[in-house]
């Protein structure tokens, strides 16, 4: 094995020369480096290499501590060592060092490139692994292209890129987690190095995958489980879950750049109410800000804020601000004098602040990889807390500044390391949305805070939400952003989503509409537009699409009882809440092809078939199982694919057949009344489903002492079975009534086994009718007439109860 010690040329981490066995380790040299494999517990094996006798702490993106009581057994001799857990088996080569690892039962999972293994080309550090046969890669996060990222590479540099193409990178955000998916077995790796490192999942050769760091060391996580579901949440028990929002913020949310003055945001707010078009949020943009400077109002355009905000929320909304970190270099200005004084500010090796312009002119940036700093920006937060805003949106925190190419050798203290921008720069984003989450929950310690990040990296989901940046009004960018957001649910970041009606350019009518309609069935349903374009409101495209967004707002917040179940589910699992195919159907190769790679699961029981918006007909591919046409319960077989109409005013979505979900009636914002009743919709189907049904307060951390609802309801259709569960915990139920609506039962199926619960056939609709856009007018419209479904209601009861049919 060559060593080259000529650092234009690849250096091989070289052979094994002392190795050492500890509890749940393994450590020692080999010809250039240090290395060390933990066993991080069953499932989750750590890898170590580097060249110095110490590895660096990496105190951002895993929170969880190695598990040492992991059952585990090692083999020595001469050649390997090997480590098999109950789970998996990690083969170190001695000669050369490389790794392999196997399933249980001794199937290979994934293996270094045997002579290039762990290499170093100068500072960078690479570990290459050989291609596996069919490999197909997903995840790491926010990133453009396919599905399946095989033949792709990537690079992870946070980067503000406005009206970015589909197929560009690297955009805002940098998750070095993926996976590697074979023909039935799958396994993660997560990469933990935050300096500007590169995926290369097979691009322009065929020999090896391979992943690099510009410095640092090489520091991996191997993860393996008998699923991609399980092994994201093995990833995201390292990096932490998303917190439970507030319920507001799963509501309707309306940006602009920007919305002044004051007149106009009240005119805003009370033109949903006026068109009953369901909303929660509006969002002051950077002209909310005198000058663009963080913590102040501009007094003309805002004089009273506060009394302003006061009229918001009367009316149900939550106003949510921009912060963007840059802080105007500007003497008299409190932020920049306190910043200065508290030695702040991120700097220049030679102890002056760096500057940087941005919207506000030169600018100097907080170093958020500092406590005292997070909690300094916290403190300031105090200014608009006293105004009465309830979320915060931290933009441009790549961090942006004009020119785009921030100097490398700029400081930053990374929790007191002192290292370069090279090392800081993706992990700065994060920092500044725990600053503000943090900053959030001191100044309201009584609600639950809710960010909106722009920049971020792994284990940002502890802190924020994300979206996905400055898009473009087009169909390709409409579709792009549903496999940005879906895949950084395979990454992590469940509470996701992107500008409807695309930021930069202007959406045709068709487009808004087609967008609003995917976009209430994303993680985060938020519409958004730049400066100088037309009004991009969802009533200003004409009636037709007013009335078709005010379809699909409506059906959200129906489903709102469904979808704040599986934020909660997400919360607690780490799982998705808008699920690429690939997670339950990894194994079927048909998902991952570009007809269908758009496709995805929301709250696990609704397939959604995004198409664009110049499509009348599509061709969705049914996985495994049977599904149910949402609209009008026509049953269809899975894996199969099938044509079906598209019209503006029917978004295809389809249900899994045994699937069970909970509606309410129609409210005006998430904090409105229901009308006390709990839609529970059950189809027929042969898979058994568990549904948790969860409810709270929505907006306290009393559901953290016991103040919550949770029931299972179980539906059994082999045995004909729906059975309520007990409800857990003390939350009294918002609803008093249940309705529960059949889905694919003929009449004959139905006999309940109490007399009470006496059916009639429902006429239960997802949609209103459209008034003049009835796009099927001599049919009757069958797609709004449920056939064959049947209802019956029966009083709330919190004990176990079971209906027999
Ligand atoms: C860039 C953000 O991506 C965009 O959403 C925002 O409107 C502008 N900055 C102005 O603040």
């Amino acid at each position: 094995m060559e060593n080259s010690s000529n650092h234009s040329q690849n250096a091989h981490v070289g052979n094994v020369k002392t190795i050492t066995y500890q509890k749940n380790s393994i450590s020692g040299t080999t010809d250039t480096a240090y290395f060390k494999i933990s066993v991080f517990s069953t499932e989750v094996i750590r890898v170590q290499v580097n060249k110095f006798s110490q590895f660096y702490p990496n105190p951002y993106s895993v929170i969880k501590d190695q598990n040492i009581d992991t059952n585990i057994e090692i083999k020595k001799s001469d050649g390997q060592s090997i480590i098999a857990t109950d789970k998996l088996e990690v083969v170190i080569n001695h000669q050369p060092f490389h790794i392999k690892f196997n399933d249980q039962s001794g199937q290979i999972l994934n293996e270094d490139d045997e002579s290039f293994s762990i290499s170093w080309l100068g500072t960078e550090v690479t570990n290459y692994k050989k291609l596996q046969p069919n490999e197909k890669f997903i995840g790491l996060g926010e990133k453009t292209g396919n599905l399946d990222r095989s033949g792709a590479a990537y690079t992870n540099w946070n980067t503000d890129y406005f009206a970015y193409g589909v197929g560009d990178d690297p955009l805002y955000m940098s998750i070095p987690f993926y996976m590697g998916v074979l023909e039935n077995r799958a396994y993660g790796i997560f990469f933990d190095n935050t300096h500007k490192s590169i995926f290369n999942f097979g691009a322009s050769n065929r020999r090896f995958m391979y992943y690099s760091a510009d410095d640092g060391d090489m520091d991996y996580y191997f993860i393996h489980d008998d699923s991609v579901a399980d092994i994201i949440s093995h990833y995201t028990s390292l990096t932490g879950r998303m917190e439970l929002p507030p319920k507001w913020a799963l509501g309707f949310q309306q940006c602009r750049y920007s919305y002044y003055p004051e007149s106009e945001v009240l005119t805003l707010a009370n033109t949903f109410r006026d068109k009953k078009m369901p909303a929660d949020v509006i969002y002051l943009d950077i002209h909310h800000m005198e000058k663009y400077k963080v913590f102040t109002f501009d007094g003309e355009k805002f004089p009273n804020p506060q009394q302003m905000i006061q009229s918001l929320k009367e009316k149900g909304f939550r106003v949510v601000v921009i912060m963007d970190p840059g802080i105007k270099v500007e003497k008299g200005y409190d932020p920049y004098d306190d910043g200065k004084a508290n030695d702040l500010f991120i700097k220049f090796p030679d102890g002056e602040d760096y500057e940087g312009q941005v919207w506000p002119g030169w600018c100097t940036f907080p170093d958020f990889t500092m406590e005292k700093t997070r909690k300094w920006w916290g403190e300031k937060m105090k200014f608009y807390k006293d105004a009465g805003v309830d979320g915060y949106w931290t933009d441009m925190n790549e961090p942006a500044s004009w020119g785009q190419f921030t100097p490398n050798l700029i400081n930053f203290d990374y929790e007191g390391e002192q290292v370069s921008h090279r090392k800081a720069r993706n992990i700065y984003g994060m920092q500044m949305a725990k600053a503000a989450k943090e900053g959030s929950e001191k100044q309201n310690p009584k609600e639950r805070p809710f960010v909106l990040t722009r920049a971020g990296f792994s284990g940002v989901q502890r802190y924020a939400a994300a979206w996905t940046g400055d898009n473009v009004s087009t169909d390709a960018h409409m579709l792009a952003g549903i496999r940005l957001v879906n895949s950084l649910g395979i990454s992590g970041v469940s509470f996701a989503g992107y500008d409807i009606g695309g930021f930069a350019g202007e959406a045709s009518k068709g487009l808004f509409a087609r967008w609003m309609s995917i976009a209430a069935f994303a993680p985060l349903f938020r519409a958004h537009s730049m400066i100088n374009s037309n009004d991009a409101e969802p009533w200003a495209f004409g009636e037709e699409v007013e009335e078709i967004s005010r379809n699909y707002m409506k059906l959200r917040y129906q489903l709102l009882p469904t979808i704040y179940s599986y934020f909660y589910k997400s919360a607690m699992t780490g799982q998705s809440i808008a699920t690429s195919l690939a997670i339950p159907y990894s194994f079927d190769k048909k998902i991952y092809s570009g007809a269908y790679q758009n496709q995805y699961l929301f709250c696990d029981s609704f397939l959604i078939a995004p198409v664009e918006s110049f499509k009348e007909i599509t061709k969705v591919y049914l996985p495994e199982g049977d599904w149910y046409y949402f609209y009008d319960d026509k049953k269809y077989i899975g894996k199969n694919e099938i044509y079906v109409d598209c019209p503006l005013s029917y978004l295809p979505v389809f249900v899994k057949a045994g699937a069970v979900f909970t509606m309410q009636s129609s409210i005006q914002h998430t904090a409105d009344q229901n009308d006390g009743h709990l839609h529970v919709h059950v189809y027929a189907g042969k898979v058994e489903q568990n549904f948790v049904h969860y409810e709270d307060d929505g907006i306290s951390l009393s559901h953290l002492k016991g103040e919550y609802l949770k029931r299972n309801i179980i539906w059994n259709s082999a045995k004909k079975k729906l059975h309520f569960e007990s409800t857990e915990g003390n939350y009294v139920s918002d609803f008093h009534t249940i309705v529960i609506h059949l889905h694919g039962f003929s009449d004959s199926d139905i006999q309940i086994d109490q007399q009470s619960y006496t059916t009639h056939l429902g006429d239960f609709a997802f949609l209103d009718k459209l008034t003049d856009f009835d796009p099927l007018p001599d049919h009757s419209h069958p797609h709004l007439k449920i056939k064959e479904l049947i209802s019956f209601t029966i009083p709330y009861q919190a004990e176990d109860f079971t209906i027999q049919f």
